[in-house]
Order: C-alpha cells, then structure tokens, then sequence
C-alpha cells in the first residue's frame, strides 16, 4: 500500500495540473472553476441540471478502447480523478477554431444567457464522439436543463451535427485510457483512498472504521453538496476490478456492483427486453455515467429504481468480507427504512441474475417527469417458468415482492392481485404523492399490465 500522499496529479484539457492541500471533498467543478474555467457552472450542485458537465476520458470495461462520457462535476470529488484525463469544455476547441457543436449551437441560436450552454456542448460532444449520426440518441441531452432558450433551437444543433469529426480527443479515444492510480490522499484531516484490489478495500475498510465507500457519488454527493455533510475517510469502489467485472454463462449473468449503468447497458447485449425499457428511466445520461448498481442497492431507497426490476427477475446479491463471500436473495437484503444486510466493512460486489429471462416483463415508473426524475411508484411484473413476480418500489420503507398478489397473479386474477396490494403495502404520503394515490398507482398498472398481455397470463 503507497503511504499517505498530500498531493496527486490529473490532466486537465491535456495539460498536467498538481493537486496539493485541498480537501478530498472538493468537487471537480470547484476545482475546474479555481482554475480560471468557467465554462462549466453550478446551477443545483445535485445532479439535475447538467449546467456543470465535463468529459472524463475513461475506459470501457472490457475492451481496449478509451470513451468520453460527460459527467456532472458538482458530483466527482476531485480525488476520484486522479490519474485520469479531463476536458471541460474549454478543452473542446483547438488552435482557436471552435467546435463543430459549439458552431452548431451558435448557427441554431442554442443559447440566451449562456448559463445552460457549456453543458449542453459537451454532452453533446460527448454523444457526437460515441456513435456515427444515424445511431445518435438525443436522450443523452436528458440531463440538460435550459431555462430560457427553449429545446428546438438546442434539438436543431444536435441533429445536424455530422460525423465524429478528427481532433484531439476522436485521437485520444484510439488509445486506451490511463489505468487506475492506486491512491491514500490525505488532507484537512480527511482521507480518500482508491484500492485496487477487492482485498485491498475491505483491509481499507477494516483499518479505518469510520470510512465510508463511495462509488459513483451521485446519491453521496447530494448528500455532502447540499447537506454539507463532511465523511471523514472515503474509499472508493471505481478502480477495483472485481467489482467491475461482467459475466454471462448459460445460468445466470453476474453484473459487478460498481459497473455504472451506462456500461451494464454497454456490455449486457443479450439482456432481456425490460431492462433496456427500464435504464433509460433511470434519472439521465449523466447520472447514469457515474451511478453504480451496486450504489443503487447499497443505499436501500425505497424508491430506488433497480430493486423493483431485480427483485421480479430473482436477483441475488454476493456480499464480499474479509472473511470470504455470501450470495442472498435481493428479498433477504433490504432489512428496513435504508437498511440493508451489509454489515460494518462488507462490500456488494456483485448482483446474480438467474437464467432463463422472463418471457414477458414490464417496469413501470410513475414519476412526475417521464425522464430524469425519481420514482413515485416504480412496479415491475415478470412472468417466467418460475411463475409471476410483482416488485414494487415506493409503497413500503423497503422496495419488495407481494408473495400473496404474486399467487393471483399467476392463476389470471387481476382483481384478486390488486386485493392483496391493498392490504399488503403501505405506502407513505409525501411531497411526491400521497399514500392513497400511491396505492392506486400499484393497483393500475397491474389492470395496466393485463390489458397488455390480455390472453397471456
Ligand atoms: C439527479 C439524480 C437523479 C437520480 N435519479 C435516480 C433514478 O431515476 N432512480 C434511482 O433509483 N436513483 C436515482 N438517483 C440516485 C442515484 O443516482 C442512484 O442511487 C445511484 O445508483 C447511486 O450509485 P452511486 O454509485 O453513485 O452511489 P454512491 O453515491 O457512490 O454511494 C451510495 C451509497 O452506497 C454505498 N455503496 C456504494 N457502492 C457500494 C458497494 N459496492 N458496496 C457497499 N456499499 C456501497 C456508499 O457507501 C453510499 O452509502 C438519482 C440521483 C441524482 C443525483
Ligand atoms: S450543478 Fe446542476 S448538475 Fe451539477
Ligand atoms: S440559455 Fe439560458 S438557461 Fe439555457
């Protein structure tokens, strides 16, 4: 293990910056704008506007070849991009010639106040360097929020922006990208540590007891930008490698807890028609870029998106100790109000989903936006060999199964199901909705899911 280190080094738009003395929860957007960018803004500091999108030169799990995805850099602490190549979009034009998107944005009349701009351009750089135009989603703007310009204008840049042009960062991407650095940054009497191994995180663990991991830090990020909540020891998850690995046998897939939900969507290619009308639900491409699988569970809300889907698909989770690793049913993990069966220093390091898919599957969301927003009610219904499943989030203090509505289910009787919801959850009244309307909404799409499959269950 390298000593404690007061210092660390990334690449910012190419260039070498040393990072010395600040504190290991500065975020990346405080430090790209100390730097004289200003570019990138803070317009909520938690996630939802996109007003402080960079790129991050990464590596895509699995291959050798290096992707930029944009991020929101009110979210990273600096820390967890050591070692690691940055652009923000200062970085984008070169020798004083704009961008093909920037000049788009501008041809369009993209912008008013400006405040949006810096983000939208690097999101859209970021899709314009992922795929040919043919193949291009406009969804990876869906985390862009503009208060004045209006979307046609900011739609009309995006749609005629032609292919991946050459440049440095199209050169970049030929090359891998620069490996993990392991890391012990000490600073302001907080540490942030990025282990490389499995063995090496819970031994982190072990020795600092009031450590916290992290993996994508978009639930924990919220947490420490706007409750200003400081954690003590942080260890990251991102650079290990047994947590980001993916494998697919005829039994089962075991998808790494701190793979993010951009590359499960990347690498699972034979994954079942519900989870890919499932992930674009999930708050917005750059949230998705960072956010793990294994952060979504870890965090047992009970309006988490992935529970509902991988509690009707028979999800297991292996939990990784010290002492070796269990794999429990995702029923046996939620214990409570954000509880889980994680104890003290233990690890989710992966999540089993057995084989074969269900031949028929729906997740609802019920949200008060469509896209990028949190669940009100999230439901999903899975019919396979193993019979119905029902799986609901935001009815209970935990995301659960209806065991009872399951068994109607399974012989046609809609009604019967919706009876057994009605006195199985109880679900809470808030800002989002109340408990009654809650209730209502699970009860729905059920009738909802018939009417689809009428003749099929
Ligand atoms: C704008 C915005 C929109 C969002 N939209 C949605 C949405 O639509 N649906 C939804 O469900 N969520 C949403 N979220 C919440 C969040 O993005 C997810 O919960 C995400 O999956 C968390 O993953 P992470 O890697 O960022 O977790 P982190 O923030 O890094 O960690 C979260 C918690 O999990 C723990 N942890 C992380 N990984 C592990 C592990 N492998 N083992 C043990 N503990 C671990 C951490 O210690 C921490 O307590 C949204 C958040 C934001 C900011
Ligand atoms: S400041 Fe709004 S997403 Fe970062
Ligand atoms: S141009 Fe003003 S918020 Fe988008």
């Amino acid at each position: 293990m390298d000593a404690d280190c007061a210092q660390f080094r990334l690449s910012l738009n190419g260039t070498a910056v040393r990072i010395h003395g600040l504190p290991p929860q500065t975020t990346l957007l405080d430090f790209v704008r100390s730097q004289g960018l200003t570019g990138a803004k803070e317009g909520c500091a938690e996630g939802e506007c996109g007003a402080c999108a960079v790129l991050l030169i990464s590596q895509s799990p699995g291959e050798n070849r290096a992707v930029c995805r944009a991020v929101n850099s009110c979210l990273v602490p600096l820390p967890a991009v050591a070692g690691r190549e940055v652009f923000t979009v200062e970085g984008l034009s070169e020798n004083g010639t704009l961008a093909e998107v920037q000049n788009a944005m501008a041809a369009a009349g993209g912008s008013q106040c400006g405040y949006c701009t810096p983000g939208f351009v690097v999101s859209m750089f970021a899709e314009q360097h992922r795929c040919d135009p043919d193949h291009r989603d406009l969804h990876a703007l869906g985390g862009n929020l503009c208060r004045c310009t209006g979307y046609r204008p900011i739609r009309d840049a995006f749609l005629s922006l032609g292919h991946t042009p050459e440049g440095r960062i199209q050169q970049r991407l030929l090359e891998p990208a620069s490996p993990p650095q392991r890391l012990r940054y000490r600073a302001n009497n907080a540490g942030f540590s990025t282990p490389l191994s499995l063995d090496e995180a819970l031994r982190l663990a072990a020795e600092t007891p009031d450590s916290r991991f992290v993996a994508g830090n978009t639930d924990l990020g919220v947490v420490t930008n706007l409750r200003d909540t400081r954690f003590p020891d942080l260890i990251s998850l991102q650079a290990v490698p047994e947590l980001k690995h993916f494998t697919e046998t005829p039994d089962a897939v075991e998808i790494g807890a701190a793979l993010t939900l951009t590359e499960i969507g990347e690498r699972w290619q034979t994954a079942p028609p519900v989870f890919r009308e499932w992930l674009p639900l999930f708050a917005s491409l750059l949230i998705r870029n960072s956010a793990t699988l294994g952060g979504n569970l870890a965090t047992a809300s009970p309006i988490g998106d992935s529970a509902p889907l991988l509690l009707a698909l028979d999800a297991a989770v292996r939990i990784a100790s010290l002492q070796g690793d269990r794999l429990i049913p995702l029923t046996e993990f939620f214990c409570g109000y954000r509880k889980t069966a994680l104890n003290p220093g233990e690890i989710l390091s992966s999540v089993r989903i057995p084989k074969p898919f269900p031949h028929t599957a729906r997740f609802f969301k019920v949200a008060k936006r469509s896209l990028d927003d949190i669940s009100t009610v999230a439901v999903c219904i899975a019919i396979s060999g193993r019979g119905a499943r029902i799986a609901l989030g935001g009815v209970a203090a935990t995301p659960l199964r209806v065991l009872e509505a399951e068994d109607f289910l399974s012989n046609g009787d809609i009604e019967g199901a919706q009876q057994a919801l009605e006195h199985t959850l109880h679900p809470l009244s808030d800002h989002r909705g109340s408990a009654a309307y809650r209730l209502a909404m699970a009860k729905s799409l059920l009738a909802k899911f018939r009417a689809e499959h009428e003749g099929q269950i």
